[in-house]
Protein backbone atom coordinates (compact mmCIF):
# COMPACT_ATOMS: atom_id res chain seq x y z
CA UNK A 1 0.00 0.00 0.00
CA UNK A 2 1.44 3.30 -0.60
CA UNK A 3 1.63 5.96 1.68
CA UNK A 4 -0.52 9.38 1.17
CA UNK A 5 1.01 12.13 -0.70
CA UNK A 6 2.97 14.67 1.48
CA UNK A 7 3.68 12.84 4.51
CA UNK A 8 7.66 12.24 4.25
CA UNK A 9 9.69 15.71 4.99
CA UNK A 10 12.19 16.47 1.82
CA UNK A 11 15.59 14.55 1.99
CA UNK A 12 18.58 17.03 1.27
CA UNK A 13 21.47 14.78 0.34
CA UNK A 14 24.76 15.27 2.11
CA UNK A 15 27.67 17.54 -0.04
CA UNK A 16 30.68 15.10 -0.56
CA UNK A 17 33.40 16.23 0.99
CA UNK A 18 37.00 16.04 -0.13
CA UNK A 19 39.53 13.76 1.27
CA UNK A 20 42.30 15.57 -0.19
CA UNK A 21 43.96 17.75 -2.63
CA UNK A 22 46.69 16.69 -5.30
CA UNK A 23 48.38 19.26 -7.97
CA UNK A 24 45.02 21.82 -7.01
CA UNK A 25 42.68 19.47 -7.99
CA UNK A 26 40.18 17.91 -4.85
CA UNK A 27 39.82 14.29 -4.18
CA UNK A 28 36.97 12.70 -3.77
CA UNK A 29 36.28 8.94 -3.26
CA UNK A 30 32.78 7.37 -3.98
CA UNK A 31 31.82 3.69 -3.13
CA UNK A 32 28.87 2.73 -5.27
CA UNK A 33 26.95 -0.57 -3.40
CA UNK A 34 24.00 -1.95 -2.82
CA UNK A 35 21.64 -0.86 0.76
CA UNK A 36 18.73 -1.13 1.47
CA UNK A 37 16.59 2.40 2.32
CA UNK A 38 13.00 3.12 3.62
CA UNK A 39 11.91 4.96 1.34
CA UNK A 40 8.13 3.81 1.67
CA UNK A 41 7.44 4.37 5.69
CA UNK A 42 8.31 0.81 6.86
CA UNK A 43 9.28 -0.78 4.21
CA UNK A 44 12.69 -1.86 3.09
CA UNK A 45 14.02 -0.91 -0.49
CA UNK A 46 17.45 -2.48 -1.50
CA UNK A 47 19.00 -0.09 -3.80
CA UNK A 48 22.37 0.71 -5.64
CA UNK A 49 23.56 3.78 -4.72
CA UNK A 50 27.11 6.23 -4.65
CA UNK A 51 28.13 5.59 -1.09
CA UNK A 52 24.75 3.47 -0.54
CA UNK A 53 22.40 7.08 -0.53
CA UNK A 54 20.25 7.38 -3.21
CA UNK A 55 20.32 10.48 -4.73
CA UNK A 56 24.06 9.82 -4.08
CA UNK A 57 26.25 12.87 -2.14
CA UNK A 58 26.06 15.75 -4.39
CA UNK A 59 28.77 17.77 -5.62
CA UNK A 60 29.90 21.11 -5.25
CA UNK A 61 32.24 22.37 -7.43
CA UNK A 62 34.19 25.51 -8.59
CA UNK A 63 34.66 27.04 -12.36
CA UNK A 64 38.07 26.04 -13.30
CA UNK A 65 39.09 24.10 -10.05
CA UNK A 66 39.25 20.47 -11.50
CA UNK A 67 38.52 17.67 -9.18
CA UNK A 68 38.86 14.12 -9.53
CA UNK A 69 36.54 11.48 -8.27
CA UNK A 70 37.54 8.15 -7.46
CA UNK A 71 34.78 5.49 -8.04
CA UNK A 72 34.81 1.83 -6.38
CA UNK A 73 32.49 -0.58 -7.33
CA UNK A 74 31.55 -2.52 -4.77
CA UNK A 75 27.85 -3.63 -6.47
CA UNK A 76 27.26 -6.76 -8.15
CA UNK A 77 27.41 -5.47 -11.71
CA UNK A 78 29.82 -3.04 -13.50
CA UNK A 79 29.63 0.21 -13.46
CA UNK A 80 30.15 3.44 -15.67
CA UNK A 81 29.87 7.11 -14.64
CA UNK A 82 28.30 10.00 -16.47
CA UNK A 83 28.77 13.38 -15.43
CA UNK A 84 25.76 14.83 -17.61
CA UNK A 85 26.63 18.15 -18.76
CA UNK A 86 30.52 17.77 -17.53
CA UNK A 87 33.10 19.45 -19.98
CA UNK A 88 35.16 16.10 -19.38
CA UNK A 89 37.99 14.76 -21.56
CA UNK A 90 36.99 11.18 -23.46
CA UNK A 91 38.89 8.87 -20.61
CA UNK A 92 36.70 10.29 -17.43
CA UNK A 93 33.39 10.91 -19.40
CA UNK A 94 32.07 7.08 -18.78
CA UNK A 95 31.81 5.94 -22.34
CA UNK A 96 29.32 3.33 -22.65
CA UNK A 97 32.01 0.10 -22.59
CA UNK A 98 35.05 1.49 -19.88
CA UNK A 99 33.15 -0.50 -17.43
CA UNK A 100 34.56 -0.78 -13.94
CA UNK A 101 34.07 -4.47 -13.06
CA UNK A 102 33.22 -5.84 -9.51
CA UNK A 103 35.63 -5.79 -6.78
CA UNK A 104 37.10 -9.29 -7.17
CA UNK A 105 35.31 -10.03 -10.83
CA UNK A 106 37.48 -11.27 -13.34
CA UNK A 107 34.86 -10.11 -15.43
CA UNK A 108 34.23 -12.75 -18.44
CA UNK A 109 30.44 -12.63 -17.93
CA UNK A 110 30.06 -8.69 -18.98
CA UNK A 111 31.55 -8.82 -22.14
CA UNK A 112 28.66 -6.96 -24.59
CA UNK A 113 28.65 -8.79 -27.34
CA UNK A 114 32.47 -9.21 -27.77
CA UNK A 115 33.03 -5.39 -27.31
CA UNK A 116 35.68 -4.05 -25.31
CA UNK A 117 36.25 -0.75 -24.10
CA UNK A 118 38.67 0.73 -21.43
CA UNK A 119 37.55 -2.20 -18.69
CA UNK A 120 39.12 -1.89 -15.59
CA UNK A 121 38.84 -3.99 -12.34
CA UNK A 122 37.36 -2.59 -8.97
CA UNK A 123 38.32 1.17 -9.18
CA UNK A 124 38.59 3.81 -11.70
CA UNK A 125 39.58 7.67 -11.21
CA UNK A 126 37.51 10.25 -13.11
CA UNK A 127 39.52 13.91 -13.69
CA UNK A 128 36.90 16.57 -14.02
CA UNK A 129 38.44 19.84 -15.10
CA UNK A 130 35.45 22.31 -14.32
CA UNK A 131 36.26 24.22 -17.35
CA UNK A 132 32.16 25.41 -17.58
CA UNK A 133 30.44 27.91 -16.10
CA UNK A 134 28.09 27.92 -12.87
CA UNK A 135 25.30 25.05 -13.71
CA UNK A 136 23.58 22.01 -12.26
CA UNK A 137 24.60 19.13 -13.47
CA UNK A 138 23.96 15.40 -12.96
CA UNK A 139 26.12 12.31 -12.62
CA UNK A 140 24.36 8.73 -13.24
CA UNK A 141 25.59 5.17 -14.92
CA UNK A 142 25.44 5.16 -18.09
CA UNK A 143 26.70 1.28 -18.65
CA UNK A 144 25.90 0.15 -22.05
CA UNK A 145 22.39 -1.78 -22.31
CA UNK A 146 21.58 -1.08 -18.76
CA UNK A 147 21.50 2.51 -17.97
CA UNK A 148 17.72 2.15 -17.46
CA UNK A 149 17.82 -0.44 -14.87
CA UNK A 150 20.98 0.97 -12.66
CA UNK A 151 19.48 4.44 -12.88
CA UNK A 152 16.21 2.72 -11.70
CA UNK A 153 17.94 1.12 -8.92
CA UNK A 154 19.73 4.30 -7.76
CA UNK A 155 22.71 5.60 -9.09
CA UNK A 156 22.09 8.99 -9.76
CA UNK A 157 23.71 12.19 -7.87
CA UNK A 158 23.81 15.90 -8.39
CA UNK A 159 26.70 18.56 -9.39
CA UNK A 160 26.35 21.82 -8.65
CA UNK A 161 29.49 24.14 -10.35
CA UNK A 162 29.66 27.94 -9.04
CA UNK A 163 31.25 30.60 -10.33
CA UNK A 164 31.70 34.38 -9.25
CA UNK A 165 29.71 35.76 -12.06
CA UNK A 166 26.59 33.57 -9.94
CA UNK A 167 28.42 34.52 -6.45
CA UNK A 168 27.95 38.12 -7.38
CA UNK A 169 23.85 38.22 -7.95
CA UNK A 170 21.70 38.47 -4.90
CA UNK A 171 19.53 34.67 -5.55
CA UNK A 172 19.10 33.21 -2.82
CA UNK A 173 20.56 30.92 -0.88
CA UNK A 174 21.72 28.56 1.78
CA UNK A 175 18.88 26.92 3.23
CA UNK A 176 16.60 29.32 0.31
CA UNK A 177 18.77 26.95 -2.59
CA UNK A 178 16.99 23.45 -3.04
CA UNK A 179 18.45 20.72 -5.20
CA UNK A 180 15.35 18.60 -6.28
CA UNK A 181 15.81 15.77 -7.88
CA UNK A 182 12.75 14.78 -9.74
CA UNK A 183 11.45 10.31 -10.75
CA UNK A 184 9.10 8.14 -10.80
CA UNK A 185 9.17 4.56 -9.62
CA UNK A 186 6.99 1.62 -9.20
CA UNK A 187 7.31 -0.41 -6.15
CA UNK A 188 6.66 -4.34 -5.67
CA UNK A 189 4.26 -4.83 -2.32
CA UNK A 190 7.60 -5.70 -0.16
CA UNK A 191 9.10 -2.40 -0.96
CA UNK A 192 11.50 -3.28 -3.74
CA UNK A 193 11.60 -0.96 -7.21
CA UNK A 194 9.44 -3.12 -9.87
CA UNK A 195 11.37 -2.55 -13.09
CA UNK A 196 10.37 -4.39 -15.99
CA UNK A 197 13.79 -5.49 -17.46
CA UNK A 198 14.10 -8.41 -19.49
CA UNK A 199 17.23 -9.55 -17.35
CA UNK A 200 16.72 -8.45 -13.75
CA UNK A 201 20.34 -9.70 -13.17
CA UNK A 202 21.45 -6.82 -15.16
CA UNK A 203 23.90 -9.70 -16.61
CA UNK A 204 23.76 -10.25 -20.83
CA UNK A 205 20.28 -8.80 -21.98
CA UNK A 206 19.32 -5.70 -22.59
CA UNK A 207 15.95 -4.09 -22.61
CA UNK A 208 12.59 -4.37 -21.21
CA UNK A 209 9.04 -6.06 -21.80
CA UNK A 210 7.64 -5.56 -25.50
CA UNK A 211 4.61 -3.24 -23.18
CA UNK A 212 7.50 -0.60 -22.05
CA UNK A 213 9.24 -0.01 -25.38
CA UNK A 214 8.00 3.77 -25.09
CA UNK A 215 9.64 3.88 -21.69
CA UNK A 216 8.99 3.03 -18.23
CA UNK A 217 7.01 4.65 -16.28
CA UNK A 218 6.34 4.59 -12.39
CA UNK A 219 3.21 5.49 -10.15
CA UNK A 220 5.31 7.44 -7.33
CA UNK A 221 6.82 10.56 -7.77
CA UNK A 222 10.29 10.40 -5.69
CA UNK A 223 11.96 14.32 -4.78
CA UNK A 224 15.36 13.78 -3.85
CA UNK A 225 14.69 9.98 -2.81
CA UNK A 226 11.09 10.57 -1.37
CA UNK A 227 7.88 10.11 -2.00
CA UNK A 228 6.17 13.24 -2.70
CA UNK A 229 7.75 15.39 0.30
CA UNK A 230 6.74 17.99 1.57
CA UNK A 231 9.21 21.17 2.45
CA UNK A 232 8.42 23.60 5.29
CA UNK A 233 9.42 27.10 3.95
CA UNK A 234 9.73 30.84 4.92
CA UNK A 235 7.45 33.22 3.15
CA UNK A 236 10.53 34.45 0.95
CA UNK A 237 12.26 33.40 -2.40
CA UNK A 238 13.33 30.19 -3.05
CA UNK A 239 16.29 28.80 -5.75
CA UNK A 240 14.62 25.70 -6.92
CA UNK A 241 16.95 23.70 -9.06
CA UNK A 242 15.20 21.11 -10.86
CA UNK A 243 16.22 17.89 -12.49
CA UNK A 244 14.20 15.38 -14.06
CA UNK A 245 16.31 12.76 -13.41
CA UNK A 246 13.16 9.91 -14.21
CA UNK A 247 14.17 7.19 -16.94
CA UNK A 248 11.40 8.39 -19.30
CA UNK A 249 8.30 10.41 -17.52
CA UNK A 250 8.08 14.49 -18.83
CA UNK A 251 6.61 16.50 -16.26
CA UNK A 252 4.82 19.59 -16.65
CA UNK A 253 5.35 21.60 -13.12
CA UNK A 254 3.08 24.19 -11.93
CA UNK A 255 3.25 25.27 -8.35
CA UNK A 256 -0.90 25.67 -6.87
CA UNK A 257 -2.54 27.39 -4.42
CA UNK A 258 -5.52 26.94 -3.24
CA UNK A 259 -8.56 28.87 -4.18
CA UNK A 260 -5.85 31.36 -5.85
CA UNK A 261 -3.76 31.75 -9.21
CA UNK A 262 -0.75 29.37 -9.20
CA UNK A 263 2.43 30.90 -8.08
CA UNK A 264 4.56 32.19 -11.10
CA UNK A 265 7.85 30.81 -11.51
CA UNK A 266 10.84 32.52 -12.61
CA UNK A 267 13.18 30.57 -14.92
CA UNK A 268 17.19 32.02 -14.34
CA UNK A 269 18.47 29.23 -16.11
CA UNK A 270 19.40 25.89 -18.04
CA UNK A 271 20.73 23.08 -18.21
CA UNK A 272 24.40 24.97 -18.86
CA UNK A 273 23.60 27.06 -16.51
CA UNK A 274 22.25 31.00 -15.71
CA UNK A 275 20.61 32.92 -18.75
CA UNK A 276 21.01 35.90 -19.79
CA UNK A 277 17.86 37.40 -18.25
CA UNK A 278 14.96 35.87 -16.18
CA UNK A 279 11.56 34.39 -17.89
CA UNK A 280 8.05 34.19 -15.84
CA UNK A 281 6.22 30.74 -16.83
CA UNK A 282 3.26 29.54 -15.41
CA UNK A 283 4.61 26.19 -15.50
CA UNK A 284 7.59 24.30 -16.55
CA UNK A 285 7.82 21.45 -18.96
CA UNK A 286 10.60 19.16 -18.15
CA UNK A 287 11.96 15.99 -19.80
CA UNK A 288 13.92 13.11 -18.75
CA UNK A 289 17.58 14.78 -18.19
CA UNK A 290 16.76 18.48 -18.39
CA UNK A 291 17.59 21.04 -15.64
CA UNK A 292 15.36 24.30 -14.87
CA UNK A 293 16.97 26.88 -12.49
CA UNK A 294 14.00 28.63 -10.78
CA UNK A 295 13.22 31.55 -8.19
CA UNK A 296 10.02 30.98 -6.57
CA UNK A 297 8.80 33.81 -4.31
CA UNK A 298 6.49 32.44 -1.82
CA UNK A 299 5.95 35.54 0.04
CA UNK A 300 3.32 36.55 -2.81
CA UNK A 301 1.00 33.67 -0.62
CA UNK A 302 0.07 34.66 3.27
CA UNK A 303 2.14 32.51 6.02
CA UNK A 304 0.29 29.51 6.11
CA UNK A 305 -0.74 28.58 2.86
CA UNK A 306 -0.08 25.04 1.44
CA UNK A 307 1.57 25.31 -2.03
CA UNK A 308 1.46 22.24 -4.26
CA UNK A 309 3.43 21.17 -7.04
CA UNK A 310 1.93 19.37 -9.56
CA UNK A 311 2.47 17.59 -12.73
CA UNK A 312 -0.28 18.95 -15.16
CA UNK A 313 0.93 16.07 -17.62
CA UNK A 314 0.54 13.33 -15.16
CA UNK A 315 -2.11 11.16 -13.98
CA UNK A 316 -3.15 9.40 -10.42
CA UNK A 317 0.16 9.11 -8.65
CA UNK A 318 2.11 10.65 -10.97
CA UNK A 319 0.30 13.63 -10.58
CA UNK A 320 1.74 14.53 -7.33
CA UNK A 321 5.33 16.14 -7.04
CA UNK A 322 5.63 17.48 -4.16
CA UNK A 323 4.14 20.50 -1.30
CA UNK A 324 5.79 23.43 -0.11
CA UNK A 325 4.33 24.70 3.99
CA UNK A 326 4.60 28.30 4.17
CA UNK A 327 5.12 28.34 7.78
CA UNK A 328 7.01 31.66 8.61
CA UNK A 329 7.36 35.70 7.87
CA UNK A 330 11.14 36.10 7.07
CA UNK A 331 13.33 38.36 6.00
CA UNK A 332 14.46 38.31 2.78
CA UNK A 333 17.20 40.07 1.28
CA UNK A 334 17.12 38.45 -2.37
CA UNK A 335 16.61 39.55 -5.56
CA UNK A 336 16.27 38.37 -9.54
CA UNK A 337 18.16 40.88 -11.31
CA UNK A 338 16.61 42.05 -14.60
CA UNK A 339 20.49 41.17 -16.29
CA UNK A 340 21.86 37.31 -14.84
CA UNK A 341 24.90 36.62 -17.01
CA UNK A 342 26.03 36.89 -20.42
CA UNK A 343 25.25 34.00 -22.71
CA UNK A 344 27.16 34.24 -26.13
CA UNK A 345 24.60 33.32 -29.19
CA UNK A 346 26.03 30.73 -31.11
CA UNK A 347 25.64 31.75 -34.35
CA UNK A 348 26.53 29.05 -37.54
CA UNK A 349 28.31 30.99 -39.95
CA UNK A 350 26.59 30.58 -43.75
CA UNK A 351 27.89 27.61 -45.06
CA UNK A 352 27.83 25.91 -41.90
CA UNK A 353 28.02 21.90 -41.49
CA UNK A 354 24.63 21.02 -41.51
CA UNK A 355 24.05 17.11 -40.39
CA UNK A 356 20.36 15.42 -39.46
CA UNK A 357 19.51 12.72 -37.62
CA UNK A 358 17.05 11.02 -37.64
CA UNK A 359 15.64 9.45 -34.59
CA UNK A 360 12.70 6.61 -34.37
CA UNK A 361 12.17 3.06 -33.96
CA UNK A 362 13.71 0.28 -36.10
CA UNK A 363 15.04 -3.56 -35.86
CA UNK A 364 18.39 -3.78 -33.72
CA UNK A 365 19.86 -6.72 -34.58
CA UNK A 366 17.12 -9.64 -34.26
CA UNK A 367 15.33 -7.54 -31.79
CA UNK A 368 13.25 -4.36 -32.00
CA UNK A 369 14.68 -1.17 -30.95
CA UNK A 370 15.48 2.45 -31.63
CA UNK A 371 18.12 3.78 -34.00
CA UNK A 372 19.64 6.93 -35.07
CA UNK A 373 19.91 7.41 -38.81
CA UNK A 374 18.62 3.58 -39.10
CA UNK A 375 21.69 2.36 -37.24
CA UNK A 376 22.11 1.31 -33.35
CA UNK A 377 24.56 2.21 -31.25
CA UNK A 378 27.78 1.04 -33.34
CA UNK A 379 31.32 2.42 -30.67
CA UNK A 380 33.85 2.16 -33.30
CA UNK A 381 31.34 4.01 -36.45
CA UNK A 382 31.23 7.89 -35.71
CA UNK A 383 28.23 9.60 -37.43
CA UNK A 384 29.90 12.73 -37.31
CA UNK A 385 33.51 14.08 -37.12
CA UNK A 386 33.14 17.31 -36.04
CA UNK A 387 36.24 20.06 -35.86
CA UNK A 388 36.86 21.36 -32.58
CA UNK A 389 35.87 25.03 -32.24
CA UNK A 390 33.27 25.15 -35.08
CA UNK A 391 29.70 25.78 -35.09
CA UNK A 392 27.81 23.50 -36.79
CA UNK A 393 23.71 22.74 -37.25
CA UNK A 394 22.15 19.81 -36.11
CA UNK A 395 18.67 18.53 -37.32
CA UNK A 396 17.04 16.30 -35.19
CA UNK A 397 13.82 14.40 -37.16
CA UNK A 398 11.84 12.25 -34.87
CA UNK A 399 9.13 9.78 -34.93
CA UNK A 400 7.90 9.86 -31.50
CA UNK A 401 8.89 12.12 -28.05
CA UNK A 402 12.44 11.88 -27.35
CA UNK A 403 14.74 13.86 -25.53
CA UNK A 404 18.10 14.11 -27.18
CA UNK A 405 21.12 14.88 -25.39
CA UNK A 406 25.09 15.30 -26.52
CA UNK A 407 27.78 15.24 -24.43
CA UNK A 408 30.85 17.02 -24.17
CA UNK A 409 29.58 20.95 -24.72
CA UNK A 410 26.04 22.45 -24.39
CA UNK A 411 24.23 23.73 -27.83
CA UNK A 412 21.70 26.22 -28.34
CA UNK A 413 18.40 25.88 -29.39
CA UNK A 414 17.83 27.89 -32.88
CA UNK A 415 14.51 26.55 -34.44
CA UNK A 416 11.81 24.27 -33.16
CA UNK A 417 8.94 22.90 -35.63
CA UNK A 418 9.49 25.58 -38.26
CA UNK A 419 9.35 28.18 -35.59
CA UNK A 420 12.47 29.86 -33.35
CA UNK A 421 13.02 28.13 -30.28
CA UNK A 422 10.22 27.13 -27.33
CA UNK A 423 9.28 28.52 -24.64
CA UNK A 424 11.52 26.11 -22.59
CA UNK A 425 14.43 25.97 -24.86
CA UNK A 426 16.11 29.36 -23.89
CA UNK A 427 19.85 29.35 -23.03
CA UNK A 428 22.68 26.90 -23.08
CA UNK A 429 21.06 23.19 -23.38
CA UNK A 430 22.68 19.70 -23.07
CA UNK A 431 19.62 17.59 -23.47
CA UNK A 432 16.40 19.17 -25.94
CA UNK A 433 13.11 17.45 -26.07
CA UNK A 434 11.67 16.59 -29.18
CA UNK A 435 8.44 16.54 -29.53
CA UNK A 436 6.23 13.78 -32.15
CA UNK A 437 6.91 14.41 -35.98
CA UNK A 438 8.68 17.35 -35.20
CA UNK A 439 12.15 18.92 -36.64
CA UNK A 440 14.68 20.73 -34.07
CA UNK A 441 17.37 22.60 -35.11
CA UNK A 442 20.13 23.40 -32.65
CA UNK A 443 23.78 24.98 -32.89
CA UNK A 444 26.51 23.01 -31.55
CA UNK A 445 29.93 23.54 -31.01
CA UNK A 446 32.74 21.71 -29.26
CA UNK A 447 35.41 23.60 -26.95
CA UNK A 448 37.64 21.13 -25.78
CA UNK A 449 39.08 17.56 -25.44
CA UNK A 450 39.80 15.74 -28.55
CA UNK A 451 38.32 12.09 -28.48
CA UNK A 452 35.66 9.69 -28.62
CA UNK A 453 31.67 10.58 -26.97
CA UNK A 454 28.47 9.96 -27.83
CA UNK A 455 24.57 11.12 -28.00
CA UNK A 456 21.73 9.39 -27.58
CA UNK A 457 18.21 9.80 -26.43
CA UNK A 458 17.86 9.93 -22.36
CA UNK A 459 14.78 8.17 -22.67
CA UNK A 460 16.70 5.21 -20.64
CA UNK A 461 14.69 2.35 -22.30
CA UNK A 462 15.54 3.83 -25.12
CA UNK A 463 19.09 4.65 -25.04
CA UNK A 464 19.39 1.02 -23.57
CA UNK A 465 17.78 0.25 -27.05
CA UNK A 466 20.58 1.27 -29.17
CA UNK A 467 19.16 4.87 -29.44
CA UNK A 468 23.00 6.43 -29.05
CA UNK A 469 25.43 7.37 -31.38
CA UNK A 470 29.42 7.75 -31.65
CA UNK A 471 30.41 11.40 -32.53
CA UNK A 472 33.94 12.11 -32.78
CA UNK A 473 35.84 15.79 -32.24
CA UNK A 474 39.01 16.13 -33.88
CU1 LIG B 1 22.60 11.86 -18.64
CU2 LIG B 1 24.73 10.24 -21.76
O1 LIG B 1 23.65 10.95 -20.19
CU1 LIG C 1 13.85 8.22 -27.23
Amino acid sequence: PLPPPYQVPLPIPPVARPIGTVGGADVYQITQRAAELEILPGLRTPVLGYDGIFPGPTFEARSGRPIVVHHRNELPVPSVVHLHGGHTPADSDGWPLDLTLPIGDRGTAWLHHGMAGDVVAGERAHRYPMTQRAAQLWYHDHRMDFTGPAVYRGLAGMHIVRDDVEDALPLPRGDRELPLMICDRSFAADGSFLYPALDQGMRRVPGVDERWMAGVLGDVVLVNGAPWPFHEVDAARYRLRLLNASNARRYRLALTVPGGPDLPIVQIGSDGGLLAEPVEHAYVDIAAGERFDVVVDFSLVPVGTVVTMRNLAGAGGAADVMQFRVVRAARDDSAVPARLADVEPLVPPSGATVRTFRFARGAVGDHKGWTINGTSFDPDTSLADVPLGETEVWRFVTDVHHPVHVHLDAFQVLRRGGGGPGEFDRGWKDTVDLRPAEVVEVAVRFTQHRGRFVFHCHNLEHEDMAMMATIRTV
